[in-house]
């Protein structure tokens, strides 16, 4: 009997000692040389130290194709389990490239499943550190079916637990669509890529010339695509940011996002705030400054920091609570709304909403570019699209008129008549149709066109227009805007602002689903 037990024990060590292997030494070595951690490495950056708990690390394919009985390797490539990050309960899954590539064979996408179910059951965010070859070649349908289960879970998941996706190396084919479902995608620059087809494939088919990090790489994903929300210099600020990021989330769509106490007072004023913004509404500034003033310590996590730059969306806290802040940035593009602008922040605002984060909204905005790059790649869909998603949030909504909200750009931005619930202005506003030098020419153009000194006649109008309309008062007179208030009470507002709308409950119509314009 001793000796059984003994056996067991053995063949249990080995089996640990080899599924800690992985791959084996030279391979974790060329993973280290590329400057990419091991799967286990990547896993214990991300968790808090001695918390991972490891499932299924015994797990083994089933394929006896081209000869893969004899080769197989515990665990078949995947590390899975949970633990904590921050505190805050998560499961993981990192992809291990030194065993098979990383490929994804039938048993390593059901160890992904099951993280995934008990994540969804537990109420809990899943983390994956991808760094894979994609389907596991010798195995064929069983691979793609594992991606579909996969996929499927994605989409259960999505709105119920938050899910990031971290790419620490190839993913590439249908593989890409996991991280594309889930809630952000974080790369690594140099050592990460993304895409559908290869160079090698893009040269045959349409003759173009492509590097694999022109094509796929954390830059033209996070500054062109808008796949990546965020491109990293390496792993470890990676996984840290991933930290950060859980910081601000809650753990499902039923618990509320973590309060994190904080020593910035609730009430403190910023006198230099009302000069940051220029009254000339033909001068540019930083939204970023007026909103880092604003916040807890300053501290701004943008999401997509370097795609549609016209719009800044991203997580603060005020009062110690999460927020998400979408604001116009008159720094870039005057801070127009754009395709690429309305489908970043729209889908901000619904991550958001899912996930009971109150939206604070910063309105200095002209309108939606015109042009006919625009009209054709559809800006009247897209725009939409911001329009919808602002329009069905039911979490707390507030909105802060910095400057321009002019046209139907005022509408999107979380205006009062889609429910926001409370609407601020500073003085600098201007709530209009549209800017005066536009309005006069319009509606006075025939006039001008007649007087005697047009370029008079014109100034004159446009002070009227002026007088009459850039301001915020008309819209205060309407109750359109709740309050006009001085831009160093801006902070305090907004903490007493969120406190009573914690226990916000509003809710749409019941209907299976809304047909956002997509
Ligand atoms: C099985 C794979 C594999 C795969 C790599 N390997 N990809 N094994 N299935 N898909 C193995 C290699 O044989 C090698 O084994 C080890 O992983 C490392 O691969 P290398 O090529 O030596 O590494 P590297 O030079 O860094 O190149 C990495 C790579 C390349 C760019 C990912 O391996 C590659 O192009 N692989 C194939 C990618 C691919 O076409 N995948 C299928 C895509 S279609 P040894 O034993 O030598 O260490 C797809 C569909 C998904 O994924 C559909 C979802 C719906």
């Amino acid at each position: 009997m001793a000796d059984r037990k003994e056996a067991v024990l053995n063949r249990l060590a080995a089996l640990n000692e080899a599924a800690i292997s992985g791959g084996g030494a030279a391979r974790h070595a060329r993973q280290h040389a590329k400057g990419k951690m091991t799967a286990r490495e990547r896993i214990e950056a991300f968790v808090d130290t001695g918390s991972f708990v490891e499932l299924d690390r015994l797990v083994t394919h089933r394929c006896n194709d081209f000869n893969m009985q004899n080769s197989k390797i515990p665990g078949d490539g995947v590390v899975t389990g949970y633990g904590t990050a921050g505190g805050q309960k998560v499961f993981v899954f990192a992809q291990d490239f030194t065993v098979f590539g990383g490929s994804l064979s039938e048993t390593f996408a059901l160890k992904i499943c099951k993280v995934m179910d008990l994540a969804l059951r537990s109420g809990a965010p899943v983390i994956g550190l991808n760094d894979s070859g994609g389907a596991r070649i010798q195995e064929g349908v069983q691979s793609l079916a594992g991606y579909a289960e996969i996929f499927y879970r994605n989409v259960t998941a999505s709105g119920v637990i938050p899910q990031i996706s971290l790419i620490m190396g190839p993913c590439a084919g249908g593989a890409v669509y996991s991280p594309a479902i889930t809630d952000f995608v974080i790369m690594v620059k140099k050592t990460s890529f993304m895409f559908i087809t290869g160079p090698e494939v893009i040269r045959t088919v349409t003759h173009e010339e492509v590097t694999q990090e022109k094509l796929g790489g954390a830059d033209t994903h996070a500054g062109t695509s808008g796949v990546a929300h965020f491109a990293c210099d390496d792993e470890k600020q990676a996984v840290a940011l991933a930290r950060e990021l859980l910081s601000y989330l809650p753990a499902n769509n039923m618990d509320g996002a973590p309060v994190i106490p904080t020593d910035d007072p609730s009430d403190r004023k910023d006198k230099d705030l009302a000069d940051l913004v220029p009254f000339d509404p033909m001068k540019p500034y930083d939204m970023t400054e007026v909103i880092g003033r604003v916040v807890d310590h300053g501290r701004f996590l943008q999401v997509h920091a370097d795609w549609a730059k016209n719009i800044l969306c991203g997580f603060a806290r005020l009062g110690g609570r999460s927020v998400g802040v979408v604001a116009n940035q008159p720094a870039v593009l005057a801070g127009c709304l754009d395709i690429d602008a309305s489908v970043k922040a729209a889908r901000f605002v619904r991550f958001c909403d899912a996930f009971q984060i109150p939206l604070v909204t910063f309105v200095d905005v002209p309108g939606f570019l015109p042009g006919t790059a625009q009209e054709y790649g559809g800006i009247i869909r897209h725009g939409a699209k911001l329009l919808y998603a602002f329009a069905e949030a039911t979490v707390p909504k507030i909105t802060v008129i910095t400057r321009k909200a002019y046209g139907g750009a005022y509408d999107v931005m979380s205006s009062k008549h889609i429910r926001g619930d409370l609407n601020f202005a500073w003085p600098s506003a201007e709530i209009a149709v549209m800017g005066p030098e536009g309005a006069v020419k319009i509606i006075h153009r025939k006039a001008i066109a007649e007087a005697e000194d047009p370029v008079a006649t014109k100034d004159a109008y446009v002070a009227e227009y002026t007088d009459l309309f850039a301001n915020p008062f008309r819209a205060a007179e309407l109750g359109y805007i709740d309050d006009v208030l001085a831009a160093e009470d801006t902070r305090p507002r907004l903490i007493s602002a969120l406190e009573l709308l914690e226990g916000k409950r509003d809710q749409m119509p019941a209907k299976k689903h809304g047909n956002i314009p997509l």
